[in-house]
């Protein structure tokens, strides 16, 4: 048995879990920064950097504790090196590699978006490649084949905003506060989704996606509408991004052969999105993996299981290797 204590500190959440072989949880610990936050209406990076510094002793500790282990029994040491912001990323990193030196075990670096792919393999253990995982978070919109373990292609992307910007952007400028995501799902909920018919942007125009267009159509909207019904503007927006990504989804999917369709990161724990991905691919026959909310967002699960397999692939990562802000999934 390998046990792996990962640390995630790439945006405003710091985290810390205990995973056994890839697949077992022992513990996952989130601490989120977003009361930090909210009041500037997104993530300070400076801030975010010294909150880690704060928190990141106490999170490791509280991972350990409730995993019923130890440092003396942990055998990799692990952290995402990228993408993310470089203030927030080094204090996880440098973290790690002192745990790791501290009681000569092997450190891992992983990749962010690589992480996110590995959720679904928390959430159903058995869970095998090949894949095709849509990964939509606050910074990035990608459609990956997931080939093999270590083994993945970017199928789609997008061109301008992230699903998860373009949530948050829309929920700042209807006053709904930050993160945007979780308080236009919930408002969504008593909303119209067919209220507000917004254009499906790039819906049958190649496998990448496109947001910016439709949040400028909310405002738009909004502007020539100013009576109209929130709830029912957050609804047709989600909606129309819902269905953008849905779509492609499956079609993909039936076009390249993949059986088994996940989905991951912050945006992947929206009601709308989740009923919708199961719907489909049970329509079509596919078998879908929607893993539990805390799978979703940004946390250390996720960067322990994807850290036992880079292990496995690759052996341990140098300690004089750095961080990477923009660092590209493949
Ligand atoms: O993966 P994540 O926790 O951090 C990044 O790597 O970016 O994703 C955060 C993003 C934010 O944009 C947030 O608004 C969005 O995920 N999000 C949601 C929901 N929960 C979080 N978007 C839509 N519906 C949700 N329920
Ligand atoms: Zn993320």
């Amino acid at each position: 048995m390998t046990r792996v204590l990962g640390i995630e500190t790439s945006c405003d959440e710091t985290a810390a879990a205990v995973v056994d072989d890839g697949r077992v949880t022992r513990s996952s610990v989130v601490a989120s920064q977003a009361d930090l936050h909210a009041r500037y209406g997104g993530v300070v990076p400076e801030i975010a950097s010294r909150a880690h510094v704060e928190l990141i002793d106490d999170v490791v500790e509280q991972a350990l504790v409730e995993a019923g282990t130890d440092l003396r029994s942990v055998d990799a040491v692990a952290a995402v090196h990228g993408p993310g912001l470089a203030g927030a990323l080094i204090v996880g990193v440098s973290a790690a590699k002192a745990l790791a030196l501290a009681t000569d075990r092997p450190y891992v670096a992983v990749n962010h978006h690589e992480a996110h792919l590995y959720a679904a393999l928390l959430e159903d253990p058995a869970l095998e490649p090949p894949l095709l995982t849509l990964v939509v978070s606050g910074g990035h919109t990608l459609l990956v084949a997931m080939h093999d373990h270590g083994r993945f292609s970017v199928v789609g992307r997008t061109v301008d905003d992230a699903a998860g910007e373009a949530f948050d952007k829309v929920a700042r400028f209807l006053g709904l506060g930050y993160p945007g995501g979780p308080a236009i799902d919930r408002l969504a909920a008593r909303g119209d989704p067919e209220a507000v018919p917004f254009t499906r942007p790039m819906l049958d125009d190649g496998d990448d996606f496109s947001f910016s267009g439709l949040k400028t159509a909310v405002v738009r909207h909004v502007r020539a509408n100013p009576d109209a019904d929130v709830a029912d503007v957050a609804a047709s927006f989600q909606a129309a991004v819902v269905d953008v990504l849905v779509t492609k989804l499956v079609r993909v999917a039936e076009r390249e052969g993949f059986g088994t369709v996940v989905i991951g990161g912050g945006v992947a724990a929206n009601s709308a999105l989740r009923a919708r991905v199961l719907d489909e691919a049970a329509r079509r026959g596919l078998r879908a993996v929607v893993p539990a909310l805390g799978l979703c967002t940004d946390n250390a699960a996720m960067v322990a299981a994807a850290a036992w397999w880079r292990l496995r692939r690759d052996g341990p990562t140098p300690l004089d290797a750095g961080v990477d802000p923009s660092l590209p999934l493949a």
